[in-house]
């Protein structure tokens, strides 16, 4: 039986750690995966998890299971983070999954469930595994542009002009804030104006967040999910505890639907609950329980908070000290665009050969569509990167 499978090829982010780790280079740099590293290149348990850890070490007295949706607590805590009180609670339905991808996943799933028909827009580029998991699920994907290849910036009127394209039963794929892998991101009034088109036309928004809190704050990095949420008749919200909470390992994430019809949410739930019984029974809890309690005591919430700001601003220090570090070496505004762009990533613009040759001549790596991560960076490696982008033709 096991003949009639093919080599597949392994996830181009997934492929960059091990080729990485198997550089001898003493001086490689490290812009692959998107995994936070402070200025020592360590990835550190954030201080108030650390804690919560500690205390949910001495308290916790039993691994029984949990509720097929997770801990009602852990949904409770994040809805509130992430939607405030942009709609009322009752309207949201919610269910703890491994990671946000497994969010993306179950989402794909539940559309599928409501139309077998499904189209899915997403934007030109995305997050790679937003296409492999579309195809490995055999759901239709249109692309929508998305980024503007010479201002590198957002190409909003090819997006609207793509989205005049989508009808009733349609999802269309957006990411709440810090766009992966670009960086570029939609302003409040282009927000609105696809808003404004998915009712127009009956099509439902999914959003991916899985940055809330590395772009513009906690707050502003949510503001346009909460727009939406309260704005169109059916929400999907795929959110990740991963990058805001340092646990990548844990796989903690929370798949939600936000209804605006009387008696839907109760449907939805139960869907919900269906689809982590089918693919895998009861979700991870450590993770969640430790944002649970992060998120309800005070001082661990004050703690994380001034801990994840540390992390936005020392990524925004690194965006401006490369911005400035290319415009003296290159002598040229052409990179101004990563000051302006937001979150972990930035695409540079450039070829997967010159990529390539970065990562040979210079033991840089970064994703062959030329996403750096900027965490990846600190003070010591921003010159030697702008020299090496420089020397490359870049
Ligand atoms: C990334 O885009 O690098 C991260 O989301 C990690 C991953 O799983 O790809």
């Amino acid at each position: 039986m096991f003949a009639n499978l093919t080599d597949r090829p392994v996830d181009q982010i997934i492929a960059l750690i091990a080729a990485f780790r198997d550089d001898p280079r003493p001086d490689k740099i490290d812009l692959g995966v998107g995994v936070y590293k402070n200025a020592e290149g360590v990835t550190p348990i954030m201080r108030a998890v650390k804690t919560a850890e500690k205390q949910l070490w001495e308290a916790e007295t039993t691994k029984a299971y949990t509720g097929m949706a997770g801990d009602p607590a852990y949904a409770d805590a994040l809805i509130a983070l992430l939607l405030a009180d942009a709609v009322p609670r009752g309207q949201v339905a919610a269910v703890a999954t491994p990671g946000g991808t497994g969010a993306v996943r179950q989402a794909f799933e539940l559309a599928r469930m409501a139309n077998p028909d499904l189209r899915v827009f997403v934007s030109s580029p995305t997050w790679p595994n937003h296409v492999t998991i579309l195809k490995h699920l055999g759901i239709e994907m249109i692309p929508y542009r998305y980024f503007d290849e010479e201002t590198r910036g957002v190409d909003f009127d090819g997006m609207m002009a793509d989205l005049e394209a989508v009808r009733a039963g349609d999802v269309v794929l957006l990411h709440g804030c810090c766009h992966n892998p670009t960086g570029a991101n939609l302003n409040m009034t282009e927000w609105q104006a696809v808003v404004a088109q998915l009712n127009a036309t009956g099509a439902t928004p999914m959003i991916d967040i899985a940055y809330q809190g590395f772009g513009d704050g906690l707050d502003a990095d949510a503001a346009a999910t909460r727009m939406v949420a309260a704005s169109c008749p059916e929400v999907i919200i795929c959110a990740s505890c991963s990058k805001n909470f340092g646990i990548y390992r844990e796989r903690t994430g929370l798949l939600m639907t936000v209804t605006h019809e009387p008696g839907l949410t109760k449907v939805a739930q139960s869907n919900l609950v269906y689809l982590n019984r089918q693919n895998y029974s009861f979700p991870p809890d450590h993770g969640a329980r430790l944002v649970t309690m992060v998120l309800t005591d005070d001082a661990l919430r004050a703690e994380w908070q001034a801990e994840l700001e540390e992390t936005r601003l020392s990524m925004l220090d690194l965006r401006t000290a490369l911005a400035a570090e290319l415009q003296s070496v290159s002598g040229s505004d052409r990179f101004g665009f990563i000051a302006q762009h937001r979150g972990m990533f930035s695409q540079l613009g450039t070829t997967p050969d010159k990529v390539e040759r970065l990562r040979a001549e210079h033991g840089i790596y970064m994703v062959s569509d030329s996403r750096i991560n900027v965490a990846g960076l600190n003070h010591r490696t921003v010159p030697i990167l702008a020299r090496a982008i420089v020397a490359c033709g870049i």
